[in-house]
């Protein structure tokens, strides 16, 4: 996929800036062209020399080249860019990216560039965690820019956690999926539930759970980015909607979640039912606040709400693919297998609260999906976006080999 590419490699200065030896190699070995901008600071710790070798072209470092006094234009540089990989990216980088502190050639180069943006961190476990560096990550993400998240391990410091740029092997990887990226999803309408519900007890109170939403708005992220119209009915969550296709429909019970799924229904041509959905709801909502000393020992009484998932299967066609979690505590596949069956669902996506970094809340996540065709593929623990990715492509199986 990256043949005949153009690619700006940006090296900053950081320790694992000796990877770009191999990273550039890894790049002309592909069929691509690269043109390394170093950071002053990078060339601390990579001679140009060995990087000018392997690409085939001179580094540029400098706004000017002192001794003949020519300028390096980051707008045609920008301009000639098919991509841009800041790796490493250091924090200075990433906080001058994220603020547009111009001061050399490498962000300025970023400033002028009009083609997608890779950024593979690297620093130290607290530099990392630091607010200024989630900040201006988060602020580079809303650029629309693609992190190439660090990896865990043993830092420079000795430190062990997350800080270590990803391998070049997997930064590869990341560049040739997007080049790969198809618009496979193209003319296929994906509904996705996402969140929690909330089920009020009294006008201040409520029942409801710790899902977050980010699963589910992955899966929407991804699904648009392949083509997919997305309808997205999220229970009270705090994300941005993604970029892309996607109306978004907010509710907030399991009732209101409910009916705009069955709405959507017809029109679908795959649901994923990634919400959490409360299983019951209260009857006796209070019209007022429940007070202590009027009501020593409230009753709240619980009726079942609808399962969203089953009436999906019980009104689906054929041709319409349906997909369900099971976030499970133990018991994990029985539960899941049992789940498949009972809600008619062409594959369920299980994963276990047993499982560190997976489930609720977190950036991460490890899940097994088991088919109806009786397959099981266990997954890694990956982002909640490559998660998406490997759901999707099931689901993409399935909407194309019926
Ligand atoms: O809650 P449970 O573990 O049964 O959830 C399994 C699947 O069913 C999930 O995909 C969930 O989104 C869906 N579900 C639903 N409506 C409910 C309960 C669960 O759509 N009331």
């Amino acid at each position: 996929m990256l043949k005949g590419k153009h690619i700006i490699l940006g090296i900053t200065g950081g320790i694992a800036a000796y990877k770009c030896a191999t990273l550039t190699r890894l790049l002309i070995k592909a069929g691509a062209e690269v043109q390394v901008i170093m950071t002053p600071n990078a060339k601390q710790f990579i001679q140009p020399l060995t990087l000018s070798t392997l690409s085939g072209k001179p580094v540029i470092s400098e706004f000017f080249t002192a001794n003949t006094g020519q300028w390096n234009s980051h707008v045609d540089l920008g301009l000639w860019a098919d991509a841009l990989i800041i790796a490493p990216a250091t924090a200075s980088t990433i906080g001058k990216m994220a603020n547009g502190v111009a001061d050399n050639m490498l962000v300025t180069t970023y400033l002028s560039a009009k083609a997608p943006v890779f950024v593979a961190p690297a620093m130290d476990l607290d530099m990392m965690r630091h607010p200024s560096t989630v900040r201006n990550l988060e602020l580079l993400r809303n650029y629309g820019n693609h992190i190439i998240e660090p990896a865990e391990g043993e830092l420079a410091s000795h430190l062990i956690g997350k800080g270590r740029m990803e391998e070049p092997e997997n930064i590869l990887k990341a560049l040739d999926r997007f080049f790969a990226a198809k618009e496979d999803l193209k003319g296929k309408r994906v509904l996705i539930t996402a969140g929690p519900t909330v089920e009020k007890i009294d006008p201040v109170r409520y029942i409801s759970n710790f899902s977050s939403g980010k699963m589910g708005f992955a899966l929407a992220e991804e699904c648009a980015s392949r083509g997919a119209e997305v309808t997205l009915v999220a229970g009270p969550v705090t994300l941005k909607t993604p970029e892309g296709n996607i109306e978004r429909i907010d509710v907030t019970t399991a009732v209101e979640m409910h009916d705009a799924v069955m709405k959507a229904l017809p029109e679908s041509d795959a649901v994923i039912l990634c919400a959490a959905v409360a299983d019951y709801r209260v009857e006796n909502v209070a019209d007022s606040k429940i007070k202590r000393e009027k009501t020593q020992n409230p009753v709240i009484q619980l009726i079942p709400n609808p399962d969203i998932a089953r009436a999906v299967g019980q009104a689906k066609r054929p041709d319409q693919v349906t997909v369900g979690f099971a976030l499970e505590t133990d018991n994990e596949q029985a539960n899941a297998q049992g789940k498949l069956e009972r809600k008619n669902l062409n594959f369920i996506v299980m994963n276990s609260l047993r499982d560190k970094n997976a489930g609720f809340q977190v950036d991460t996540n490890k899940v097994t999906i088991i088919t109806d065709r009786g397959e099981t593929i266990e997954g890694e623990c990956k982002s909640k976006r490559d998660v998406a990715r490997d759901i999707t492509d099931v689901l993409y199986k399935y909407l194309t080999e019926k």
